[in-house]
């Protein structure tokens, strides 16, 4: 009935504007959402997604997501606490919605030498909020299984998965917990949204990551065997811009590998390839770490627009309209990373960019990529 739409539709304009009344006064009170029925036990269980003021017929009822005090910060346990773990652990230091519970590592006395509370598995998830999983992909094992089942949200740091099919079952655990899953591919924040947002058309891109790195960081420890490291260069350098691509360029259909040179069986430490996607897309690929000065490029040539991606900074034109943004240190990106997970986690916005969904498509390239290792020669 048209009077009753109008009711319902007048009442959740009204119960937004409360929403965000309130969180102008008290921000510190997080209010998630205006809505009718029961209050969720645990406040963070808002569905991913869910609207932030809901519409009711009856009595509306007010969710605090936390009030001030000790737990008004999202807590936070970082497991594997090498380069990544080390960046996740300085990003979180500077952000006044998360607190650092647990920095949890094989090597006793690491988490003390970052300054983070030292604790072991299982007790580092007794209580908290999201744990960041900052270990190489092999050796995630059941730890993400185990956040799930703790009631925490995940943050995976790239490459998001040994596997597509991996990756899958990631996705299916998060939404058969109601929580979420994100992923640190902090460079997704580096490009305007309208740029992610537009779509090229049929387009031909060039895509080349050039870091730097000595042959014998592919040939020790884990970096060094496949089925712990997923790759080489292009799964731990390249993983960031070819990502990228897959954002703008879309869905992959078809992988081949033009050149590759391996420092260890499956470690790629020079790469040529390419790619065609589902949109008609073309991207060629090359990565290496063997060059004397780091350069990442992407370049897009669409129907409907064309996009350079350099060191961090982009220019583009979409239907003729410019868009520039200067590059931002990767520590400000993650940053970005951590704000919109743990807004999404109170259910202020749904989680987007850093959504751990959105990888597929770079991880079916790097699957393939590994898939063709042994039919290439070094
Ligand atoms: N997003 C980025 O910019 C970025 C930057 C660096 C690394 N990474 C990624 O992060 C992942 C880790 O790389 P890294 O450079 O930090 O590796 P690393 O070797 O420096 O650190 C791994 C750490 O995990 C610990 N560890 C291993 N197994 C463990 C377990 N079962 N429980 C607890 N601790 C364990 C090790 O002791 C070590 O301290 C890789 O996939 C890498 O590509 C991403």
């Amino acid at each position: 009935m048209p009077t009753e739409i109008h009711q319902r539709a007048w009442r959740a304009a009204y119960l937004d504007t409360v929403c965000s009344a309130l969180n102008k006064i008290a921000p510190r009170m997080q209010v998630a959402r205006l809505q009718t029925g029961p209050i969720a036990t645990n406040p963070l269980e808002t569905a991913p997604g869910a609207p932030r003021c809901r519409p009711g017929p009856s009595k509306a009822v007010l969710v605090l997501m936390r009030s001030a005090g000790s737990h008004e910060r999202v807590r936070v346990a970082v497991v594997g606490l090498g380069r990544a773990g080390e960046q996740h652990a300085a990003v979180l230091a500077g952000l006044d919605t998360a607190t650092v519970t647990a920095g949890v590592d094989l090597r006793a006395g690491r988490a003390a030498q970052l300054g983070l509370p030292e604790r072991g598995l299982p007790a580092a998830l007794d209580d908290v909020d999201l744990v960041a999983v900052c270990l190489p992909p092999g050796q995630r094992g059941g730890i993400v299984e185990a956040a799930f089942a703790a009631g925490a949200h995940v943050l995976l740091e790239k490459p998001p998965a040994a596997d597509p099919a991996e990756l899958t079952a990631l996705l299916q655990r998060a939404t058969g917990a109601n929580r979420l899953a994100a992923v640190m591919f902090q460079h997704r924040f580096a490009l305007p949204d309208a740029v992610l947002r537009h779509d090229f058309g049929a387009a031909t891109a060039t895509l080349l990551v050039a870091r730097p790195r000595p042959e014998r960081h592919y040939t020790t420890g884990w970096r060094a065997d496949r089925f712990q490291a997923g790759g080489g260069a292009t799964a731990h350098l390249g993983a960031h811009y070819l990502d990228l691509a897959c954002q703008i360029l879309g869905m992959p259909a078809e992988v081949s590998v033009l050149r590759r040179r391996d420092a260890a069986a499956g470690i790629d430490v020079e790469l040529a390839a390419r790619v065609s996607f589902g949109s008609g897309s073309e991207l060629m690929l090359e990565v290496t770490s063997t060059a004397r000065h780091r350069t990442e490029r992407l370049r897009v040539r669409g129907e409907h627009g064309w996009l350079e991606v350099t060191d961090g900074a982009t220019s583009a034109s979409l239907g003729g309209v410019r868009h520039r943004r200067a590059a931002r240190p990767a520590a400000q990106l993650r940053a970005e990373v951590y704000r919109e997970l743990i807004a999404a986690s109170y259910g202020h916005r749904t989680l987007d960019w850093a959504a751990l969904a959105r990888s597929v498509g770079v991880s079916r390239i790097l699957h393939s990529l590994q898939q063709q290792a042994t039919a290439v020669r070094p």
